[in-house]
């Protein structure tokens, strides 16, 4: 493993680092053993930096790694969210009273005094031009609450405004091979001002693994079944947003440009390491043995120009119409 520096925390954390989310629910069942086998095995890869949310699986997630922490002494450092108990995003939800319950349930959930780093989970735009907001979470800080706080986005521009703020520590945002307009403006601007990146969604849901066809079954309770048009969250969340077949097309010549012995997980996100305006890639890991997969990534060498090149036409040639202005 290897450990970039996020934002100004002093953390220097894992490249290839855990998202929680799968493990919680919405990806179908995950038994409590699997969920915990692939915890531990993040920690045994060199992984100390986890992603969850107070929403996934309400709790669960949380609680989970609350287990882990109890039956590790490894220094862990856990990146929770707030803001999608709201039944609808608004900024007026984003109160000190809501964000008072929210920190503590996390707080009880993980069984800490203080969260590491509090990111706001996908906000309405609006919400990065109401200052106050930033100034409660200011407060949460001073408070003891909270060591720091960052950002979940949907969209490059909630991003470019978000750094605007100067504690804001981090950015987590959708940024793989099927979603490279981070990279344009907001890779270069982030990284000048210390501002940590996070790239969700590395494996666009498992597209980029290279394992899903076009008869592949999800469970009814897996978002890649209830949410593929966007019916319960923005659809960008689900193959990032790309068309399945379309996807499956571009994976195959994806798949062409493999290393030999080089999977395809591990080579997305060997790409996403590429650029190193990103702190780390947060792949979700359900079991064991994709999460020791995904670990291998950063053992890997540098990809070549060529490769990156290749990866750039097939976004350019596939993806990209339908993609780019969107988010
Ligand atoms: N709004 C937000 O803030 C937000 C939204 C989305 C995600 N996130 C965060 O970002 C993290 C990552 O995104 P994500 O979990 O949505 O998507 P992802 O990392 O692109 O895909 C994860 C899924 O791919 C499959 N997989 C992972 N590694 C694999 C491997 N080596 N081989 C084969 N299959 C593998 C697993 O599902 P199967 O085995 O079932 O295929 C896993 O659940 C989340 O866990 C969460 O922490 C945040």
């Amino acid at each position: 493993m290897k450990y970039r520096p996020l934002g100004r925390t002093g953390w220097d954390i894992s490249e290839v680092s855990f998202g929680a989310w799968a493990i919680g629910g919405a990806w179908g069942h995950v038994s409590d053993d699997e969920a915990l086998g692939a915890l531990h095995k993040a920690l045994d890869c060199g992984v100390n930096f986890i992603d969850t949310a107070d929403v996934y699986g309400d709790g669960r997630s949380e609680r989970l790694i609350a287990r882990l922490k109890k039956e590790r002494k490894d220094e862990i450092i856990i990146a929770t969210k707030a803001g999608r108990k709201l039944p609808k995003q608004t900024v007026e939800g984003y109160s000190r009273q809501n964000l008072t319950k929210w920190i503590e349930d996390s707080l009880r959930n993980l069984g800490v005094e203080a969260l590491d780093l509090l990111q706001l989970h996908c906000p309405s735009t609006d919400l990065y031009y109401h200052p106050e907001v930033f100034g409660i979470l200011d407060d949460f800080v001073k408070a003891g609450k909270l060591r720091f706080y960052g950002v979940s986005v949907e969209r490059v521009e909630e991003a470019l405004k978000a750094i605007e703020y100067s504690n804001v520590q981090s950015v987590q945002i959708i940024f793989n091979c099927f979603r490279q307009r981070p990279a344009d403006v907001f890779f270069p601007l982030a990284k000048s001002r210390r501002v940590g990146i996070l790239a969700r969604v590395p494996l666009a849901s498992g597209m980029l693994t290279g394992k899903l066809r076009r008869d592949s079954k999800f469970a009814s309770d897996d978002h890649r079944n209830f949410n593929r048009h966007g019916e319960m969250f923005d659809v960008g969340e689900t193959f990032s947003g790309v068309d399945y077949e379309l996807g499956l097309q571009a994976v195959e010549e994806i798949r062409a440009l493999l290393p030999p012995g080089v999977s395809m997980a591990q080579f997305a996100l060997r790409w996403i390491l590429m650029f190193d305006a990103v702190t780390c890639a947060i792949p979700g890991g359900k079991r064991a043995d994709q999460v020791e997969d995904n670990c291998r990534a950063a053992d890997l060498p540098l990809l070549n120009p060529d490769v990156m090149a290749a990866v750039e036409h097939i976004y350019d040639e596939k993806i990209r119409a339908s993609v780019h202005q969107r988010w």
